[in-house]
């Protein structure tokens, strides 16, 4: 679940209770994407799941303070949030003071009630107790369709079946139930084999949040325990495949997977895409994955089409499993080409950034926004990003590249405003350079690209005699800086 995936604040060597407010998304997918809240109950539980991210040994206070949960919740019914979500450590072992926090949620005004839950300690009174307190919903930690592996995940022998029971008592309750698998290395093979143990035993269930062991917490000790994504990725597919068949929905939340592993035809399922292009779409925030930093994009990430629906993957992915099975399922074009963008980009073509093509950008909703400019002038580069533009295609002449012009100074200051952000919110900038008489402006422009952290540039000509020699010096002294010739479409005057 997107909004469980942040474990609570630190403070230092003692962590405060918490009683967290981050932004979420629903599994169920009949409900919203919205802002949810989200309190936990205690942070004692009976289980030892090896990579729990916000485990009890961290807290030196078990349960959270009635008044302060009290508070959580007629704050967020004050703020008009429709649903609260029940967390914990595991919120049924405190059994009646979670009933009572469900029914002065629902005396509040707050219409869905999520308890976050294990199940193991849910049999069918308490179920029925929980639904005439008004909780609506549960989210399951079902971590695999075999009880051996459950139960070594959830680090407590003979979890399964009594997790088994609790879902069956809580849908015969009438409590809604969505799964979370919590993915782990020793699991990700057996994900398609989850989904038809779910529609075989579990055919009530509709709804599974494919997540996978994010780093924090104990999991942040245990790196061994991330998926690898070149083996979940396949894996992911098939389950989607089988899941579909099976009627039911899977979901990739903020503690899923980046969305080439698995979900790049799926970015209405995938919970960073949504959110980032609602957030465009509200006009509220550069486009690029707003997360908390704990993720980021790397090398193989740059000439993907969906870096502006997509966080990458967790610092401790890249640390420890090298990236792999991170690779763009889907490559942006070049603009210089000639050829038409994929069906994921927009392309829009000014002369230069004003009013309307800023408009163009904003109404773009596609996850790579291109804007082609024939001038560049300061302030360009932060104008083009907030109004949504992920790729900014540049026509110049070598001139423009000298120090002290102003197109020179502003690709500069994108490349700057570039490494002190996260690389997801990078503008990409290619270059389509205008040849030149010179052959020496033409060396210095290409080295002036490269300081200004242009990967690469295309030279707008016809004629491959004359600028042959010169390319090949230029790959061997920048041999980081991709330049190709293209023909322009008039030929070079
Ligand atoms: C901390 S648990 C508390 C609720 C309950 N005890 C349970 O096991 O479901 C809240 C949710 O976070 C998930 N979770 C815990 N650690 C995680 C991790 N390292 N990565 C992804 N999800 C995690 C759990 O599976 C559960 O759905
Ligand atoms: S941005 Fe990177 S991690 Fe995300 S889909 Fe593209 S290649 Fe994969």
């Amino acid at each position: 679940m997107a909004r469980d995936c942040y474990p609570a604040p630190v403070s230092g060597p003692k962590r405060e209770l918490p009683v967290v407010y981050s932004p979420g998304v629903e599994t169920n997918a009949e409900q919203s994407h919205a802002t949810k809240g989200l309190v936990r109950l205690t942070m004692a539980c009976n289980e030892r799941c090896p990579f729990c991210n916000v485990p009890m040994e961290d807290y030196p206070e078990r349960h959270t303070p009635e008044a302060e949960l009290d508070a959580a919740v007629t704050r967020f019914a004050a703020e008009g949030e429709k649903t609260l979500t029940i967390s914990g450590g595991e919120p049924t072992l405190l059994r009646d003071r979670l009933l009572a926090l469900a029914r002065r949620a629902r005396a509040a005004g707050i219409e869905l009630i999520e308890v976050q839950t294990n199940a193991t300690l849910i049999d069918v009174a308490y179920a029925t107790d929980l639904a005439e307190a008004g909780v609506t919903s549960a989210f399951v930690s079902l971590l695999s369709d075999l009880p051996e592996l459950h139960d070594e995940l959830a680090g407590l022998a003979g979890a399964f079946e009594p997790c088994l029971t609790g879902i069956d008592a809580l849908l015969d309750a009438g409590i809604r139930v969505a799964l979370n698998p919590v993915v782990a290395a020793s699991t990700q093979a057996r994900l398609p084999d989850y989904v038809d143990f779910v529609a075989r035993r579990l055919p009530r269930v509709r709804s599974i949040s494919v997540s996978a062991v994010q780093p924090h917490g104990r999991a942040s000790s245990r790196p061994e325990l991330l998926p690898d994504y070149a083996v979940l990725g396949p894996a992911i597919r098939e389950a989607r495949h089988r899941a579909e068949a099976a009627g039911i929905e899977l979901l990739n939340p903020y503690c899923g997977v980046p969305v080439c592993v698995g979900w790049e035809d799926a970015l209405e399922r995938s919970v960073e895409a949504i959110e980032a292009r609602e957030a465009g779409q509200r006009d509220e925030s550069a486009p690029g994955v707003v997360n908390r930093g704990d993720k980021r994009h790397g090398p193989p990430c740059d000439p993907c089409v969906h870096r502006g629906r997509c966080g990458g993957a967790w610092h401790a992915y890249w640390a420890h499993r090298a990236g792999s099975g991170l690779a763009p399922t889907a490559r942006v074009f070049d603009p210089f080409s000639g050829r038409p963008p994929s069906p994921l980009e927009s392309v829009v073509d000014a002369q230069r950034l004003d009013g309307r093509a800023e408009r163009d950008l904003a109404a773009a909703d596609r996850p790579a926004v291109w804007l082609r400019l024939a001038r560049l002038v300061r302030g360009d580069g932060e104008r083009a990003r907030r109004a949504g533009c992920t790729h900014l295609a540049l026509c110049l002449s070598p001139s423009d590249l000298v120090v002290g012009e102003e197109a020179y100074l502003e690709l500069l200051a994108i490349d700057r405003e570039g490494r002190r952000g996260l690389p997801q919110h990078r503008l990409r900038v290619s270059l389509g350079l205008r040849p030149d008489t010179s052959p020496r402006r033409m060396v210095r422009a290409l080295f002036a690209a490269s300081a200004a952290g242009i990967g690469e540039v295309r030279l707008l000509s016809r004629d491959h005699r004359r600028w042959s020699s010169l390319l090949q010096g230029v790959e061997r002294s920048l041999p980081r800086l991709d330049v190709a010739l293209v023909a322009p479409p008039e030929p070079d005057r």
